[in-house]
């Protein structure tokens, strides 16, 4: 862990938060590990069971490894009847993954569902690390996920 960025942050309690998201984005497997947990606890002088709680609180932190990119699939009632049900399966289809919450040999997708992005507009939607994709089908999912692939570097 680079404590450079844990240097960025006062250590008063109200940066925690904060904190954690940028160390879980430095790490290359998107996640928090125990030694992180226990540094970012040293500097804010916490105790390492209030900032497992903390981590384990929050759905955007993860205390596993992850994959490069995160897709979380809305599951709050516009996109459910828009049939977020059908995109989460497709996602897991097209990953060859078994269940959501799984991440893909090639360390390239983690799928998550996530309460309401706030495009309901757009429903079913999804969003792939900071981006949101709306309007979800089964071409489109595929098309994302070939696109996301080439980005990634990986020839699977
Ligand atoms: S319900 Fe899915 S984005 Fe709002």
């Amino acid at each position: 862990m680079d404590k450079r960025i844990l240097q960025k942050y006062p250590p008063n309690a109200e940066n925690l938060l904060f904190a954690l998201h940028d160390i879980q984005d430095a790490e290359k497997e998107n996640y928090l590990s125990e030694e992180d947990l226990k540094n970012i606890a040293d500097y804010f002088n916490l105790p390492l069971s209030k900032v497992m709680g903390v981590a384990t609180f929050y759905s955007m932190y993860s205390l596993k490894p992850r994959g490069k990119f995160i897709i979380r699939i809305c599951e709050s009632a516009p996109c459910h009847v828009a049939g977020a049900l059908n995109v989460i399966n497709e996602f897991i289809n097209v990953l060859g993954l078994e269940k959501v919450g799984e991440t893909t040999k090639d360390k390239l997708f983690t799928v998550e569902t996530s309460a309401c992005l706030g495009v309901c507009g757009v429903a079913p939607a999804c969003m792939i690390n900071d981006v949101v994709y709306g309007n979800l089908t089964k071409d489109k999912i595929k098309q994302i996920v070939d696109d996301l692939r080439a980005k990634g570097g990986s020839n699977v």
